[in-house]
């Protein structure tokens, strides 16, 4: 499976174009508007979330209800474009408009943002040409995509969940979620403001968003993807690009604004001794293999093991703060104070459905590579069949 994502912040709408999905699974647009949804709620996201209503178009690949084989692609319209035809237009200009004229111009870079180095690399004078690929609008995609990944997961009985670990320093207790299963985990998050799993950390959380708020701050935080239910052996140690702790790291780093990665007990790691790392191996009748303790998080040798997967990723404070930092003009070479686009104080909660999102993208490409048959069903028993045949190895 490929995909590729297209569409400006403030242009007409946002595509995705996946291929190589198998025939004959359910996909319907629901599916996906229900996740759209959930990308764009979480307490501290503020009012570009209420201009759009993400709701996604499916206009091909699927015919009553079901994939067909054929590229897929879906449409999500940026409602706000109609207030930004002149400015976002596709038509040259006319001759008598100068490009220095145009409205929402922008020649003073944001610090920690894409524009100033964007605008060096593609030659655009106006940064808007940067801001608005590189705004994290594209998530949009991102999370599109990953819903059609996650029913393809669900199909093969693998289940992803996401949930925010830590914002601003304030930090979950995981003896409040530990042992639940991914679908009570994800009861309990779809129902809290900021997508946390322990009650009395979110509260917390959420005092804090209001807090830096006030202040005109921002505030960045930790999440966790957990995926159960992936059979051992996806991905591979035999070369460095099909490793799939590697895959998954990258889709990780791939998100606006991520910063680190860590896979179950993470930089954890460097302060502990090796026998209170690693997992001890079982085996029984009805599990088949697996390990007394998940410390490694699902992965080792560049493979799943079979055990829950555990990932997670830092995301920095989003750098555009209504306190801003010290830019320079590049029209004029002067400091100045950079342009306020719009700014939520924290978007950690909706970072945690992008993650979970991105990951199952990437887990489900990897099972593509793997398991090849061109029909759902043909999968489905590819796997099961190998699923036997490693538990009793
Ligand atoms: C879900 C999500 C929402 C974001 N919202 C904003 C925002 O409102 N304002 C902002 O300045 N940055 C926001 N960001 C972060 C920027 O997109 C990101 O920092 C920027 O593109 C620069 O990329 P980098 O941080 O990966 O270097 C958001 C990121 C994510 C994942």
């Amino acid at each position: 499976m490929r995909f590729f994502t297209a569409g400006e912040s403030h242009g007409p709408q946002l595509t995705a174009i996946i291929e190589g999905l198998p025939a004959q699974m359910e996909l319907q647009e629901e599916m996906i508007n229900k996740e759209l949804k959930r990308r764009q709620g979480g307490h501290g996201r503020g009012r570009r979330m209420q201009i759009e209503k993400d709701k996604v178009v499916i206009s091909s690949g699927v015919r009553h209800g079901k994939t067909l084989g054929s590229p897929v692609t879906l449409t999500v319209v940026n409602d706000d474009w109609k207030h930004w035809t002149g400015i976002m237009g596709i038509e040259p200009l006319p001759e008598d408009i100068d490009p220095r004229d145009i409205k929402r111009r922008i020649t003073r870079p944001r610090p920690g943002h894409a524009d100033l180095v964007g605008g060096m690399k593609y030659g655009h004078r106006d940064l808007r040409n940067v801001l608005e690929r590189s705004s994290a609008r594209e998530t949009t995609m991102r999370v599109a995509v990953g819903a059609v990944a996650k029913q393809f997961l669900r199909e093969l009985g693998i289940h992803t969940v996401s949930h925010v670990t830590e914002i601003g320093g304030v930090t979950t207790d995981p003896a409040a979620y530990a042992g639940l299963s991914a679908d009570k985990l994800r009861d309990i998050v779809e129902n809290d403001p900021v997508y946390c799993a322990d009650p009395a950390a979110s509260a917390k959380m959420v005092e804090a968003i209001d807090s830096i708020k006030e202040r005109g701050d921002t505030l960045g935080g930790v999440v966790e993807v957990i995926i159960e239910g992936c059979p051992p052996g996806i991905g591979s140690y035999v070369q460095f690009d099909r490793k799939l702790d590697g895959k998954l790291a990258g889709a990780m780093m791939s998100i606006n604004a991520f910063k680190g990665v860590e896979i179950g007990l993470g930089f954890e790691m460097a302060k502990i001794p090796g026998s209170e790392v690693h997992d001890e191996i079982a085996w029984s009748e009805e599990e088949g293999y697996y390990r007394k303790s998940n410390r490694l998080g699902g992965l080792e040798g560049g493979m799943s093991t079979g055990m829950p997967i555990v990932i997670r990723g830092v995301m920095k404070p989003i750098p555009t703060l209504y306190k801003p930092l010290e830019s320079v003009d590049i029209e004029t070479k002067e400091p100045f104070v950079a342009t306020i686009e719009r700014s939520d104080p924290c978007a950690v909660p909706a970072a945690s459905v992008v993650a979970e999102h991105v990951i199952a993208t990437e887990l489900a490409k990897a099972i593509m590579e793997e398991f090849r048959s061109f029909t759902m069903e043909g999968l489905k028993k590819e796997l099961d069949e190998y699923r036997e045949y490693v538990k009793g190895f």
